[in-house]
């Protein structure tokens, strides 16, 4: 059975992957002065304009991801060991002044709660454009110019007067809109979206991925999409990640994990969908399942399976040593004692 070992899933791409992030392993310290490991050897690779979806129950690291990777880790998040690759560069390397040229510029984060993310005294015209002057020497009137045909791109209609107006005046949706204008203003290569829509309704959900959709075409965007809804995924990523205590569980095409999912945690995540997002194993059910247990405490070196104690297939060789991830069909890697060896 091939290992992934973080070399071989780009093979047969020939290309150089625009991120690459290799065995990261991120924990908080707390004031006990004990340390809580949130992420412990993640690897990843994403090829400019490509989608990536991350999915993963509540805890699971994704906002640790994403913070890592921009290096905007609240002061207790210690980076233990790993390297992040991005646009040529070594990321955990970049001193502060580098990491600010990049954050914002070439790599853009579009954060987990809108209504925070944005200052509530400063017009909409404003936050995007203070984005652009940080990260470009434009002249004001060029910089007003640029500003206006972001705002443009993201709110079609009523343009002016959604520039016009403070962040409390807008609906959660306009003002997910408003972040995505800063994130799109440099014209990065990637975004980092963390669940940029959980507080939206289904509609404008839709309308969000719809926008998001014509952005990549126009801006060659490469995008790490971070989401509990498998079902934002289907159509919209390229690949999909799933995360479980801070370890990859699977990783490989979008419908290759939504629809023929080969770990367990995968096959009982989707299980627990509601019906009707598509064939296969999501929604086969009309019953909503369960995962039983709750998720372990993240550890550094488990020692057995993460996932074991929850495990409908357990079985002996669960115990007997974390898993590694393995290639079980074309570009699908799965890290489950079932497929070793
Ligand atoms: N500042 C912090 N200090 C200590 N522990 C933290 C801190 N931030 C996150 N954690 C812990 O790290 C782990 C991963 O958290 P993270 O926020 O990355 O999860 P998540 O997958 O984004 O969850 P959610 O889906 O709820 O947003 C959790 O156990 C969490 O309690
Ligand atoms: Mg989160």
């Amino acid at each position: 059975m091939e290992k992934w070992a973080g070399k071989d899933l780009f093979q047969g791409y020939g290309m150089t992957p625009l991120l690459e992030v290799q065995d990261l392993h991120v924990s908080y310290g707390a004031a006990s002065g004990k340390s809580g490991v949130a992420l412990a050897g993640v690897s990843l690779r994403l090829l400019a304009g490509e989608t990536l979806g991350v999915l993963g129950e509540s805890g699971s690291g994704k906002s640790t991801l994403a913070a890592a990777l921009l290096r905007i880790l609240p002061a207790n998040g210690i980076v233990e060991c790993g390297a992040v690759r991005f646009d040529g560069r070594e990321l955990l390397q970049c001193d502060a002044r580098e990491m600010e040229k990049i954050r914002g510029g070439r790599m853009a984060l579009i954060f987990q709660e809108p209504s925070q993310a944005l200052h509530p005294a400063l017009r909409v015209r404003q936050q995007v454009c203070d984005v652009l002057a940080a990260h470009t020497d434009l002249s004001r009137a060029a910089l007003r110019e640029r500003t206006g045909r972001v705002l443009a791109a993201v709110f079609p209609t009523e343009t002016e007067r959604i520039a016009r107006s403070y962040p409390h005046e807008l609906s959660g949706g306009q003002r997910a809109r408003v972040l995505i204008a800063q994130a799109i203003c440099c014209e990065p290569a990637l975004i980092v979206a963390d669940e940029p829509t959980a507080s939206l309704d289904a509609e404008t959900q839709m309308e969000i991925l719809q926008l998001f959709r014509r952005l990549r075409e126009e801006f060659k965007l490469a995008l790490i999409w971070i989401t509990h809804n498998p079902a934002l995924l289907a159509g919209f990523a390229d690949r999909v990640m799933i995360l479980y205590a801070g370890r990859v569980a699977e990783v490989g095409p979008t419908a290759e994990v939504l629809f023929s999912p080969r770990h367990p945690y995968t096959q009982a995540l989707l299980r627990c969908l509601p019906p009707g997002l598509g064939k296969g194993y999501v929604g086969r059910k009309t019953k909503l399942a369960v995962i039983p247990g709750v998720a372990p405490v993240t550890l550094r070196d488990a020692g057995r399976c993460v996932f074991e104690a929850r495990c409908s297939d357990r079985m002996d060789a669960c115990v007997s040593g974390e898993p590694e991830l393995v290639c079980v069909a074309g570009k699908q890697f799965v890290s489950c004692v079932k497929y070793a060896g």
